[in-house]
């Protein structure tokens, strides 16, 4: 079956924060031809960070999640056709096959699937009190155990682990966080905000235990019986695992594009190895010529805007991806920000990691590349237009809070050029 004329048709796979953005930004562009947004989510497009912040908390949250109000699909002439996973792409006829027996015509097809989770093969998803954090319902799930668990594990460090345990903490939850790896946010983050990080959950009676994984799980009441990688046994009523994420290729490589563990492989226009077809967003192992190679991110601000510049260029061309991208993440009181490169050859700490307010520059070479902070939105803003900018700033000014950082970048950005 046919769901009717589509030769012209733009179809967007994968109805998250890229194939909402690049949905809103082909319309933007002037194409004028049908758009049809699928996904295979029941629920309209929402916000994933708020999953692992707000919603376990208040139950207000649910009612801002949407990406877009409910009628902007309607206004921007943007089809959502929702429960429908992409089954295959079929590109000499260049037609994909729906799940629920629809067939859908395109002109342009752009792949937005996202990531899916790293799945603990000794704790597979729908063992009871076992908790993974991607979706809606995962997250609902979560918050309705919460009132009922007294001892929580967490498995994994990382932005969900922590997040899940800053709030579990709040909630008088006696939290055990396992780490496989030495230090905590270790993936995206400089030793400096690692021991930061690490010092706050301790401070708050996280218990992290790192270079430890699970080698054994047996029930134990209504909870489970862990054991260690180095032998103590804990035990706890309800698991959280959060070890990651991995791109959804399956789609893309049985249509025999070009695609690997990195995710699908694009160009700078995220164009796949077929003309036809596009990737964006967290998927995409893409060429970005502000970092000069290919790159695959996992955050919130890439996700937006290689959508946006995906959809954008696949109608009305201009110049390759080059934007600068970073994540936040709120834990207890603290809210951690990071753009651009995340660690430096040297990172200069601006303000006392102590005081619980400060900046960290990642320096290569002597550019600013990066800038991550602690609870300083200021100089953050500042931070931000340096690694814009690509400046050159001497490591005293940086590491000095007395001097005015903004004055600086005028000075730079006015005196002439070497
Ligand atoms: P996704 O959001 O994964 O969307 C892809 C969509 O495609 C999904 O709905 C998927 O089900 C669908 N799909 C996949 N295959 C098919 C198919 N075959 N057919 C149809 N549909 C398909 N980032 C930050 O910067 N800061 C944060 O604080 C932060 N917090 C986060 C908290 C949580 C709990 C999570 C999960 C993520 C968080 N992120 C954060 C990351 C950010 O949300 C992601 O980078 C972003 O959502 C990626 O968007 P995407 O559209 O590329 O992929
Ligand atoms: N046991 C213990 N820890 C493990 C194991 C294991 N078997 N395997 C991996 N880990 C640790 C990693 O060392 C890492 O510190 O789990 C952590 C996973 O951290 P992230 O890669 O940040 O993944 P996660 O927190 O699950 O977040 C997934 O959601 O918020 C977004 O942007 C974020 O894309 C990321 C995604």
């Amino acid at each position: 079956m046919s769901t009717g004329n589509e030769a012209e048709a733009i179809l967007i796979v994968g109805a998250g924060l890229a194939g909402v953005s690049a949905a809103e930004s082909v319309r933007r562009a002037g194409f004028d031809g049908r758009v049809i947004l699928a996904g295979d989510e029941p629920d309209a497009p929402y916000d994933r960070p708020p999953l692992s912040k707000s919603v376990l908390r208040n139950p207000e949250a649910l009612s801002n999640l949407e990406l877009r109000d409910p009628g902007f699909y309607a206004e921007n002439g943007i089809e959502v056709k929702l429960a429908s996973t992409a089954e295959l792409i079929d590109r000499s006829s260049r037609r994909v096959h729906f799940s629920d027996g629809t067939t859908v015509l395109y002109k342009k097809l752009v792949l937005t699937t996202g990531s899916t989770l790293r799945i603990l093969p000794i704790l597979p998803p729908g063992m009871p009190s076992v908790f993974y954090l991607r979706r809606l319902s995962d997250a609902l799930a979560l918050r309705e155990a919460l009132p009922q668990t007294r001892r929580m594990m967490i498995v994994g460090a990382g932005v969900i682990g922590l997040e899940v345990a800053a709030t579990a903490r709040a909630l008088g939850i006696a939290v055990t966080v396992l780490e496989a790896a030495a230090t905590p946010m270790a993936r995206a983050m400089c030793p400096n905000l690692c021991d930061f990080i690490l010092r706050q959950h301790t401070d708050h009676g996280v218990h992290i235990r790192t270079n430890t994984t699970i080698v054994n799980v047996h029930r134990f009441g209504a909870g489970y019986r862990v054991t260690l990688s180095d032998g103590d046994t804990v035990d706890t009523d309800a698991i959280v695992v959060g070890i990651g994420v991995v791109p959804n290729i399956g789609l893309a490589e049985a249509a025999g594009l070009a695609v690997s563990a990195n995710g699908i492989h694009v160009d700078e226009f995220g164009q796949t190895s077929d003309e036809n077809v596009y990737a964006a967003g967290e998927v995409a192992f893409h060429y970005n010529h502000r970092v000069g190679h290919m790159d695959r991110q996992e955050n919130w601000l890439h996700a937006a805007a290689h959508g946006e510049h995906v959809g954008r260029t696949l109608v009305a061309g201009g110049s390759g991806y080059n934007e600068i991208c970073g994540y936040w993440s709120d834990q207890f009181d603290f809210s951690i920000q990071s753009f651009g490169t995340p660690k430096g050859d040297r990172d200069v700490v601006r303000g006392t990691v102590e005081s619980g307010s400060f900046t960290i520059f990642h320096l290569v070479g002597d550019v600013v590349k990066g800038v991550s902070s602690i609870n300083a939105a200021r100089d953050m803003r500042t931070g931000k237009a340096l690694v814009r900018d690509g400046a050159r700033i001497p490591e005293a000014v940086l590491s000095d809070p007395t001097i005015d950082l903004g004055k600086w970048r005028q000075s730079a950005l006015t005196s002439p050029a070497e």
